[in-house]
């Protein structure tokens, strides 16, 4: 998609004076892109920390932190409160850093696997309660992949022609689907939620590339098998802690590594990339090991490699754009980012974005 630019050709009269302006448009050969403008995030207060682990399941500081680089993870405890108000939160910070008025958004898509509710989409209560009234929003489940896969969606919006601002959320309170007495996985999550703003790119950047993948062969190694039409709640589901967020952790680690590497590989690839032209990986943070290996095999500096997992943990489709807002103060316009995810489903993939501004 090219943009229609529009420009006034002033008319001036034969004696010098102004005349009218006539609205004159063109076709931009420069291709339409979709820029990230703005950032926002929002954590809860409350922390858990691995001491505090410590004294829930049969665990210790020294083999989390070694097995997964996290120190502690932010949880949000309020039961009254949801996803919704964290991504309520993360995007009003948004909205405020960049003046903008809610009534522009056109589009609000959170991406995540704890929604407020089953059914009544959570983006739709986001948007309502921002003042996003003149958007329509709906939910995005890929579960680890959703804010990646989101940015797909975003971007397309914007280069469509169709809509000039839309806003994605990653948004997870993870803390509402772990078991804690499982420490296979109640040490590895926490809750947050981070925004972005796509917007049509004034300059050269914005959204390059994707390679986006899925499998559902690999949903039977991290679920949560009950609550939906295959398993409907019963008494039966509710004992057998089918509720509860389950994953086998060492398939996991190794296909997320083998395919988070394959996907960035090929976007390194496809876009003549190479570690000196690179600015960062934006990697999805599973676990320090995983993106430590990614890291290894491309065979980057680990300057170059956005993390935050240590004080946030594993917060689903929120990490990405939490790795954003920790980063945006280092960020300048030209940067070469390379994303990567991996998550349940299974779904995956790797982005190229050129960070605006
Ligand atoms: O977000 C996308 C999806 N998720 C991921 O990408 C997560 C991927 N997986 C992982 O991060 C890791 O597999 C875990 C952190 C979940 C587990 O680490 P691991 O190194 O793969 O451990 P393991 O499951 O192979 O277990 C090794 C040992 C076992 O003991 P034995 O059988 O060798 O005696 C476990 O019982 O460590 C034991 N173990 C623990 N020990 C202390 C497992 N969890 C813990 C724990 N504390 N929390």
């Amino acid at each position: 998609m090219f943009a229609l630019k529009n420009y006034y050709l002033h008319i001036y009269n034969i004696d010098g004076s102004k005349g009218s302006d006539l609205l004159m448009n063109y076709i931009n050969p420069i291709p339409l892109k979709a820029a990230i403008t703005a950032v926002g995030a929002y954590v809860p207060e409350e922390k858990i920390t691995n001491a505090d682990l410590e004294k829930m399941v049969d665990t210790t500081d020294e083999w989390i932190l070694e097995r997964t680089g996290i120190r502690e993870r932010r949880i949000l405890k309020d039961p009254t409160k949801g996803s919704s108000f964290m991504a309520i939160k993360a995007a009003e910070n948004l909205l405020k850093k960049r003046k903008l008025d809610p009534l522009e958004i056109e589009a609000v898509i959170v991406a995540t696997i704890t929604p407020d509710m089953k059914v009544a989409a959570t983006a739709a209560y986001v948007a309502s309660e921002i003042g996003a009234i003149n958007a329509f929003a709906y939910d995005l489940q890929a579960a680890c992949s959703g804010f990646l896969f989101g940015m797909s969606n975003a971007s397309s919006m914007i280069v469509s022609g169709r809509y000039k601002k839309v806003l994605l959320i990653g948004s997870d309170k993870m803390s509402s689907i772990i078991d804690y007495s499982d420490r296979s996985t109640c040490i590895i999550f926490g809750d947050g939620a981070g925004a972005v703003l796509f917007e049509p790119s004034e300059s050269a950047y914005g959204w390059e590339d994707e390679y986006l993948r899925s499998d559902g062969s690999g949903r039977m190694f991290l679920n949560i098998k009950a609550g939906g039409s295959l398993f409907p709640a019963s008494e039966e589901t509710l004992q057998g802690g089918m509720h509860n967020l389950y994953q086998d952790g060492k398939a996991v680690f190794k296909y997320a590594v083998s395919e988070m590497t394959n996907a960035v590989e090929e976007i390194i690839d496809r876009n003549k990339l190479d570690i000196e032209n690179i600015s960062y990986l934006v990697p999805h943070q599973a676990n320090k090991r995983i993106i430590d290996a990614i890291t290894k095999r491309v065979g980057l500096p680990y300057q170059k490699v956005m993390t935050n997992i240590e004080y946030f943990g594993n917060t689903t489709a929120a990490t990405l754009p939490l790795l954003l807002k920790d980063y945006e103060s280092r960020l300048n316009p030209g940067d070469r980012l390379v994303f990567a995810a991996f998550g349940g489903g299974f779904t995956w993939g790797a982005g190229y974005l050129t960070w605006a501004y």
